[in-house]
């Protein structure tokens, strides 16, 4: 079987990592028996450049034909200014949309070797290993009727319709509790039933499908205190399931708990688990082409599209097992480097651990 991943690199950092990700692809080739073509394409800003727009046909094309898609990041300060449909973020949007990739994985894991890089004190994040499941095409992201009106009495209004379906919430249902299945079997559902009647719908529908997992054990929270409950005491999830917009929340706060959201993966998956992997981390204007950016978070989602996409969780664990190799080798990109650190750069870090997957060989 030879798959085919799309490779969209993106803006700022997205085309180093991506290129170090790619290395672990090839190695994985010439050493490991796994047999894939990699199709390259454009997306975002760069794609808007080349082409004229953020997902021009040509990208769509490509990955349309693939296995799964391995993303770097877009966006950056030079394209605020185009019009909403041109910006970068609308490549990002569109994919999720045409693919319906509606059910996005963020993990969140603390490596012991990096304990001392969280904002929080170790005690209460060490250990950490929870998994949000973000819904993806659904939710206030996408739902019409949206847009900035004129009122009767001259003053413009902007606004913005949440709306799920039961179907939309029944299958990122499904989604949660199949991976709590093979977790910790514990589920917490988001929502903010309190207010909005889109999370009454949203908890009737998570309480129904909770009889036929009767084997995970579901809760509920509102997301204000789960926001409040993230950085209190994290190890309390094991999996959370929530919304479109609570979900880029809330996931944002657990990435940081690690303290290191450059290394953090995501994967994106429709219903069939074709899905597009992409580190959880944004495109970082600041620090791109200096080579410094932190390959890791794209690699392990190179592990993660393994696991997901491609039926190959041997080689994810060896993937992860040459990332974790690193950390232990002290090797650190300046992102997760505490004091006395050796520092490494983007290309370096990625040298690296295609050395440990030579030694895992
Ligand atoms: C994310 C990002 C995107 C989102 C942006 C870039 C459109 O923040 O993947 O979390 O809001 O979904
Ligand atoms: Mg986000």
């Amino acid at each position: 079987m030879t798959y085919k991943i799309a490779i969209l690199p993106g803006d700022g950092i997205g085309p180093e990592i991506v290129t170090e990700a790619e290395k672990v692809l090839l190695e994985l080739r010439t050493g490991f028996g796994f047999q894939a073509e990699l199709l390259h394409a454009h997306v975002g800003g760069a794609a808007y450049e080349a082409e004229g727009h953020p997902l021009p046909a040509s990208t769509l094309a490509v990955v349309r034909d693939a296995d799964a898609i391995l993303l770097g990041s877009v966006g950056g300060p030079q394209w605020d200014g185009l019009d909403r449909a041109l910006r970068p973020e609308q490549g990002l949007l569109g994919l999720r949309a045409e693919l319906e990739l509606f059910s996005n994985l963020r993990p969140a894991i603390l490596y012991p070797q990096l304990a001392d890089a969280s904002t929080l004190k170790a005690d209460v994040v060490s250990g950490l290993d929870l998994m949000i499941v973000r819904e993806l095409t659904g939710g206030i992201y996408f739902g019409q009727p949206r847009g900035i009106r004129t009122r009767e009495d001259g003053q413009k209004e902007g606004f913005n319709t949440l709306v799920y379906s039961e179907g939309e919430i029944e299958r990122i249902g499904r989604s949660a509790f199949t991976i709590a299945q093979k977790r910790d079997r514990r589920l917490c559902s988001v929502d903010k039933a309190n207010v909005l009647e889109c999370s009454e719908l949203w908890r009737e529908v998570m309480n129904r499908l909770a009889g036929e997992y009767p084997d995970v054990a579901l809760s509920h929270m509102y997301v204000d205190n789960a926001a409040m409950q993230l950085v209190r005491a994290p190890r309390q999830f094991d999996v959370m399931v929530t919304g479109n917009m609570f979900g880029d929340i809330l996931s944002d706060a657990a990435a940081m708990l690690t303290g290191s959201i450059g290394m953090l993966p995501s994967a994106s998956l429709d219903k069939n688990g074709k899905g597009m992997y992409e580190p959880i981390h944004g495109s970082a204007p600041d620090i791109a082409g200096q080579g410094v950016a932190n390959p890791l978070a794209t690699i392990l989602s190179v592990a993660m599209m393994l696991r997901y996409s491609l039926d190959r969780a041997d080689l994810a664990g060896t993937v992860e097992k040459a990332v974790g190799h690193v950390l232990d080798k002290g090797l650190r990109t300046p992102d997760i480097a505490a004091d006395g650190a050796q520092v490494v750069g983007t290309a370096a870090m990625g040298d690296a651990v295609i050395e440990s997957l030579r030694e895992l060989q």
